[in-house]
């Protein structure tokens, strides 16, 4: 099977109206593969669709609101989706835990894990019924140790991360390759808003990232391969270190 008859006809972008998402949709449609786009800006979303190849359908959706995963699935009835990418997930926050609203951090444990858990059981159990497809979730080097200004973000990271390794576990033997592709820094519109003006050396190229997740779907259960990124560092260091980093974020 080439990737668009094993991922095609249809895939699903969440979180596709800039940066990571934005290539991922690019290039879903170079590979033949149709794409529905997903994030809040209508407008934006319009915009990238205008870039991607093939056939696209944009649904301007709020995936922290509760019933984000069943509006989702009513939006895509009608389509074979062979490929789900949850790629939003990201804090524009960066704030100490106590300092936000509670609302602020359920929205965040909402949007990556709730409505990632109805997401993937929809197109999951989809997929496993053909007997094929794809799904990847979009974690990050934070998922594995703690840090100041990271607290509901890290945690909601390491969830996706162990989310994918276990569907790769439970689906792969029914012919559904999961992945969780952690990223390192990357320049995306929203880490720049993050960064703040500040430069940053060794951004990683959101197309870089998307053929690397694209080329090794069937390679997981995680992208990049091997063991933690902090390597042998016991985890109170590891947390020493991502406090460090988030210091370093806030300026
Ligand atoms: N950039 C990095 O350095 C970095 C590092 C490690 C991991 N990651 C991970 O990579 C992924 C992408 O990060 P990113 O930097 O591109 O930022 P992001 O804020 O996750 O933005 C990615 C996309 O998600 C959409 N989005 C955000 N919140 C949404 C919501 N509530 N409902 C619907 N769509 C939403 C955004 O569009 P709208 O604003 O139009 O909704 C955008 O299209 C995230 O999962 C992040 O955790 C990024």
């Amino acid at each position: 099977m080439d990737f668009a008859e094993r991922y095609g006809p249809w895939a699903v972008v969440a979180g596709a109206s800039e940066g990571v998402g934005a290539s991922v949709a690019r290039l879903l449609g170079a590979r033949g593969v149709n794409v529905v786009l997903v994030a809040r800006r209508q407008g934006a979303l319009d915009e990238v669709a205008a870039t991607v190849t093939g056939e696209t359908r944009t649904v301007a959706l709020d995936l922290s609101h509760a019933e984000a995963a069943s509006t989702l699935a009513e939006a895509t009835a009608d389509l074979e989706v062979g490929l789900l990418v949850y790629n939003a997930g990201a804090d524009p926050n960066m704030s100490h835990f106590l300092d936000k609203p509670v609302e602020v951090w359920q929205g965040m444990v909402a949007r990556n894990c709730a409505t990632v858990v109805g997401a993937t059981h929809h197109f999951g159990g989809l997929m496993v019924e053909r007997g094929k497809g794809g799904i990847v979730l979009v974690t990050s080097g934070a998922a594995w140790a703690g840090g100041s200004h990271l607290a509901v973000y890290g945690a909601s990271k390491a969830f996706n991360l162990l989310l994918g390794e276990s569907l790769w576990a439970e689906l792969g033997p029914l012919g559904v390759d999961v992945l969780a592709m952690v990223l390192g820094q990357t320049d995306t519109p929203a880490f720049r808003r993050v960064l703040n003006g500040r430069e940053l050396e060794g951004l990683a190229d959101p197309d870089d990232v998307a053929r690397d997740m694209l080329d090794n779907l069937a390679e997981g259960p995680t992208f990049p391969p091997g063991p933690s990124p902090f390597g042998p560092l016991a985890r109170r260091q590891a947390v020493e270190f991502m406090t460090q980093g988030s210091a370093f974020l806030q300026g």
